[in-house]
């Protein structure tokens, strides 16, 4: 009987190796391909591209340490969209201890991001308004799903709020993620229901606690499932930090070259791609947002 279960032992092992070097062969032809082909956004290779290219920046000192904010960032993530620069940014600004961390619009849902040691530490509850194909209840992390702009949590309750690239979905149509949501609106102006969500964040953050923010950030846009902050927008965000505690922001543009840091007076003018649409397409290889604008902000004790 042990024999038995030794050998069924052996040849399980030997199956998943035969299964993991498939696996590892197909993604290297793939890849292989989509260099050879010139690096197309959302092109076949494209999806296992950035996320290598994640997992290799979160984990890598030398490329956080190109996110301080006293660095340049130039010629980063060639042709890949804002995660390849907004991942980095939020990693290099999450501290090494443990935390109650609140992921507002849950884009740290993915086995690659929750198996990092900096979030394993951290008590992570994913907040999003609708249940989304994956989750990783095996991994002890909450799903809460509800409107940002209503949190159900008590006051001062998290020591760190990640809201990555989630504000500018707010009131608009979000049916790309599953779900209709009656109070949005369907006027092509700005709408500033984003102001709420961020109100909401800030009361449920601990004094001292910390907010990291991102968003695609330049001339006004609506792109039916996201609207692009202008400045006057982005103004009335920071009026909220201001009465509340202290900021750090950070821009970042896209060359065709690839990312580099920016003022925010060099966005001015900047327009997205929107792939769903192909509104915005230009021959920059941008595969995304063109500029976006991370927010670190403090809250006062
Ligand atoms: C950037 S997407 C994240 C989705 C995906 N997991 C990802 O990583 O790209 C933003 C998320 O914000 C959610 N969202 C938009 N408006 C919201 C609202 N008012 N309250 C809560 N979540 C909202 C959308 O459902 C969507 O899941």
């Amino acid at each position: 009987m042990q024999l038995f279960r030794v050998v069924l032992f052996q040849y399980r092992k030997y199956k998943k190796a035969i299964k993991n070097k498939r696996i590892q062969n197909l993604q290297q032809s793939t890849l292989k391909k989509y260099f050879q082909k010139g690096q197309i956004p959302w092109s076949d290779g494209y999806q296992l591209y950035k996320e290598k290219s994640i997992v290799e920046s979160i984990n890598s000192t030398d490329i956080l340490q190109r996110f301080n904010h006293d660095e340049t960032l130039e010629s980063f993530g060639y042709r890949l969209d804002e995660r390849i620069v907004e991942y980095p940014w939020i990693f290099k600004n999450l501290q090494n201890k443990s935390a109650k961390l609140l992921d507002a619009g849950s884009t740290f849902n993915y086995e690659f991001i929750l198996d990092h040691p900096l979030i394993k530490e951290k008590e992570l509850i994913i907040f999003t308004y609708a249940p989304e194909s994956r989750s990783y209840n095996e991994k002890k992390i909450s799903y809460v799903y509800g409107d940002l702009r209503e949190l159900p949590f008590k006051d001062q309750y998290f020591e760190v709020i990640v809201s990555q690239s989630t504000i500018e979905h707010i009131d608009m149509n979000n049916s790309i993620y599953g779900y209709q949501n009656d109070d949005d609106r369907k006027s092509d102006l700005k709408s500033y229901k984003y102001l709420l969500a961020i109100k909401e964040m800030i009361r449920v953050l601990k004094p001292s606690g910390t907010l990291l923010l991102t968003f695609p950030f330049g001339k006004f846009e609506n792109h039916d499932f996201f609207q692009q902050l202008d400045r006057e927008m982005l103004q009335r965000l920071l009026n909220e930090f201001h009465l509340k505690g202290s900021y750090v922001t950070n821009f970042f543009r896209y060359l065709p070259s690839g990312w580099y840091s920016c003022d925010e007076s060099d966005c001015n003018e900047i327009v997205s791609f929107n792939p769903h649409t192909n509104k915005g397409k230009g021959d920059d290889g941008a595969a995304h947002c063109r500029s976006i604008c991370c927010i670190k902000f403090t809250k006062n004790l």
